[in-house]
């Protein structure tokens, strides 16, 4: 991609240090952002430990390792995104935060620079409405583990160009994923079709109508699902699927995605998956 070198990818947790990994070894110089130094360093480290695996698999040299850390310069200050020629958004899923962001990088970003969220499913038309480009502004929406999933979900705004579209359509490509384009509605098609089945995985532990083992392994013997529902809640972080929740509640106000109360009282334990080493299993 010629007119692309440098991404800035904003917010370092789960998705966004994958992003940043991603496209950092296709290539492209990435100024990484995230509010507090001690986040950018776990990012940092967790992307050096994946990168650890892809060496010891044979996937890439020690020196591809090398060169894609070099990729990524670290920042806790707004203004490096200046440079950037295209930037993704990667920060908590909250209207109010995402919103601040999107005003914030609009002033700072060049003009004609395309600015993606990687929201799971807040409303793109929403966000982009915050700032003066909203013709530039589009839904690029990765899968978790990014470095491993090939899908990415084009979200087209009700503004959003054409030539918004077909550039994040080839930058997914040039990172080697397969970008899908939708239309912009709550949860899109990942989230409006997955996010209900967990809740409703987690109800059937709620009701005592089985244990988490048993609920996932229905699923994985039954549905040839390749993990189960509760342990990819337990992946993606029991907050980021109650904030999915509560949106598609809130937008859709159909009672059926009521999240569940387990989930919500859980979220408050800080019991949150993966990241806090507690959710349906321990890590
Ligand atoms: N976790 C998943 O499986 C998954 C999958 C697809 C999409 N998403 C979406 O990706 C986004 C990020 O999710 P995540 O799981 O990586 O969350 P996370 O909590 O792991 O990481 C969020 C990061 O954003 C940083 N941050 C918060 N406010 C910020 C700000 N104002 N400026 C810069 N950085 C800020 C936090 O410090 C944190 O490092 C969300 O919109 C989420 O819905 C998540």
């Amino acid at each position: 991609m010629p007119d692309i070198k440098t991404i800035g990818v904003i917010g370092g947790g789960t998705m966004g240090n994958g992003i940043a990994h991603v496209a950092a070894r296709s290539g492209f110089k990435i100024i990484l952002h995230d509010i507090e130094q001690r986040f950018l360093d776990r990012a940092l480290a967790t992307i050096t430990k994946n990168l650890d695996r892809e060496v010891a698999k044979g996937k890439i040299t020690a020196n591809d390792k090398a060169v894609t850390l070099s990729q990524i310069a670290p920042t806790t200050n707004y203004s490096a995104l200046a440079d950037a020629d295209f930037v993704i958004e990667a920060v908590v899923e909250t209207v109010d935060i995402k919103s601040k962001v999107f005003r914030a990088i609009d002033e700072i970003a060049r003009p004609g620079v395309i600015l993606a969220s990687n929201t799971s499913s807040i409303s793109i038309t929403r966000i982009a409405s915050k700032t003066k480009r909203p013709d530039k502004v589009i839904g690029m929406h990765f899968m978790n583990p990014v470095p491993i999933m090939t899908l990415v979900e084009i979200v087209r705004g009700l503004e959003t160009s054409d030539e918004t579209r077909q550039t994040t359509n080839r930058l997914a490509a040039a990172l080697g994923k397969i970008p899908i384009e939708v239309n912009d509605y709550p949860g899109f098609v990942s989230n409006r079709v997955l996010m209900p089945m967990i809740n409703e995985a987690i109800f059937c532990v709620m009701e005592g109508v089985a244990a988490p083992e048993a609920v996932d392994s229905i699923m994985k013997l039954g549905m040839n699902h390749p993990l189960g529902p509760l342990a990819l809640a337990d992946l993606i972080g029991l907050d980021v699927c109650l904030d999915i929740m509560e949106v598609l509640h809130t937008e859709l106000g159909d009672p059926k995605y009521r999240p569940c109360p387990l989930l919500r009282k859980m979220v408050d334990a800080g019991q949150l998956g993966r990241k806090s080493g507690q959710g349906f299993y321990k890590y």
